[in-house]
This record gives C-alpha cells, structure tokens and sequence, in this order.
C-alpha cells in the first residue's frame, strides 16, 4: 500500500490522482488520502506528485509513520477524487515547509 504523507498538506497538486488505475484517492479540504484497502501497489502515483509526498508504506521516511493510520481513517469518510483540479493557492509557497502536520483540516 501506498501512503500519501505530510508534506501534500497545504499544497494538494492532485497529480497523482489522474494516474491511479483503481481511483483509491479521496479528498479533504487541503490533503488527500490513499485507501489501503483499494490500492493495488502499482508505484504509479510516487513519482508524479510534485511535493514527493507519496512513499510505499514500506518505505515511509522517519516521523511519518503516522500517516499509515491517517489514510485508512480518512479514506473511509471523504469523497472519492479521480480528476485532477487546481492545485491549492499557497501550494508552492506551502511546499516543503515543515510542522504542516498541524494544519491538517479533516
Ligand atoms: Fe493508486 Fe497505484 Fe498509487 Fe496505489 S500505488 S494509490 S493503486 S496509483
Ligand atoms: Fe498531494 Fe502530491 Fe497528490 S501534493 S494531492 S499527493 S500530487
């Protein structure tokens, strides 16, 4: 499974979204989430977010271990995404920044 982690808060390119064969992204108000359920590990979606934000589950860099939990929560009560849209306004100036994890909107 893959994991959508910290660094898309705040940002939300939606790149990644237009290249998952299964649709298993799901959208909130400034990040989005894999379900873990539905993902089938293609690798697809890692190398098109522009944020780097998308690691294997197997590969998560240190401190974002949380994240795991987070998808699976989160993919359960958000809408479905598949069509990528406008990134979020702030999103390069966002990108990068660190202590996003507080500013997740659920
Ligand atoms: Fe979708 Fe493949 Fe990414 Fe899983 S690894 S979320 S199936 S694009
Ligand atoms: Fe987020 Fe990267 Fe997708 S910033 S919306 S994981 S392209």
């Amino acid at each position: 499974t893959f994991v959508v982690t910290e660094n898309c808060i705040q940002c939300k390119y939606t790149d990644c979204v237009e290249v998952c064969p299964v649709d298993c992204f799901y959208e909130g108000p400034n990040f989005l989430v894999i379900h873990p359920d539905e993902c089938i590990d293609c690798a697809l979606c890692e190398p098109e977010c522009p944020a780097e934000a998308i690691f294997s589950e197997d590969e998560l860099p240190e401190g974002q271990e949380k994240f795991i939990e987070i998808n699976a929560e989160l993919a359960e009560v958000w809408p479905n995404i598949s069509e990528r849209k406008d990134a979020l306004d702030d999103a390069d100036e966002m990108n990068g920044k660190e202590g996003k994890a507080d500013k997740l909107e659920r």
